[in-house]
């Protein structure tokens, strides 16, 4: 595995290797096994797998999330390298996000709700950086966890709409063994606070199988969640949306493929997970 600092090397190295398939893992590091997770796929549907890790100045709100967000290249390359990855793409801040950067991508009315609205200004960070490592990998597929399910719509909204020339692959959320989600902030909560959080997935399985068993209406869904949710004293509840899985506008009846996006803190942490509830069968 070839770890490159710059745009320039990364485009040079790839350029050779144009008539080979080329897939992409954007992260920002801190990798886990979900994001290991990405790779392995990847590695079994590409010739050449890039990841990158690159801590995105542009999507973080405050200025303190940034600066505390986990960052260990070593470990990370000792995991990318047992994955079989080709190339560790981490380019410098200031080569990717210079100082007169002008140019940023903005996605509309799917990057304005939910996260959106919680973290304004979010998603075009995301979606800027995204479209530039598009430009400058050129993958024949990209791939993205649905555990960030809202990035995904983002991403293939902007994808569709700049007519990038590539295969979007959503794979599914990897979790604890009590069923939090894996993320790297999850370092940030207290053996106590990571026992309450597994509250979030309970409510997930709970909405499938109401589901499953006939519920349709996501006012009375929502309400059950909620008191799932705030009986635990830790957790504070952002939002619960039952949405349209690709509008991401809000549904009143589960009809169809719907998905449920739910967001709380636990202490300092944000925390979001989702599921695709499916009322025709
Ligand atoms: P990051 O949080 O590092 O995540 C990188 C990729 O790993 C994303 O596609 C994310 O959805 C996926 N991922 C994270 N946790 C996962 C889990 N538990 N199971 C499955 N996949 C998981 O998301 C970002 O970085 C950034 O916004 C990025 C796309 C790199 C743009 O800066």
């Amino acid at each position: 595995m070839k770890t490159i600092l710059s745009i320039q090397s990364m485009q040079r190295v790839l350029s050779k290797q144009s008539s080979l398939k080329i897939g992409l893992v954007p992260t920002m590091g801190a990798l886990h096994e979900g994001h290991l997770s990405l790779m392995r796929v990847a590695k079994r549907e590409c010739d050449i797998v890039v990841v990158s890790i690159f801590v995105n100045p542009l999507q973080f709100g405050e200025s303190a999330d940034l600066k505390r967000y986990p960052r260990d290249l070593t470990a990370d390359r000792k995991m990318a390298q047992a994955e079989g990855v080709d190339f560790l793409f981490v380019p410098k801040a200031t080569e990717i996000v210079p100082q007169d950067l002008e140019t940023k991508v903005s996605v509309d009315k799917v990057a304005k709700r939910w996260e959106g609205a919680m973290r304004p200004g979010h998603f075009q960070g995301v979606a800027t950086i995204v479209a530039k490592l598009f430009l400058i990998v050129k993958p024949a597929v990209a791939y993205f966890g649905q555990k960030d399910y809202q990035q995904t719509v983002v991403v293939r909204k902007m994808t569709n709409d700049l007519n990038f020339n590539l295969k979007l692959r959503i794979l599914p959320t990897v979790r604890e063994s009590n069923g939090l989600a894996k993320s790297s902030r999850n370092q940030f909560l207290s053996e106590k606070e990571r026992a309450s959080s597994a509250v979030l997935y309970r409510a997930l399985q709970y909405a499938k199988q109401a589901v499953q068993k006939g519920e349709r209406e996501c006012a009375f869904l929502k309400k059950q969640i909620e008191s799932m949710l705030t009986s635990e004293s830790a957790v504070h509840l952002d939002y619960i949306a039952f949405c349209h899985k690709d509008t991401l506008e809000p549904v009143l009846q589960v009809t169809r493929k719907i998905v449920l996006l739910i967001a709380v803190r636990v202490g300092k942490v944000r925390l979001i997970d989702n599921i695709i509830l499916d009322g025709k069968c």
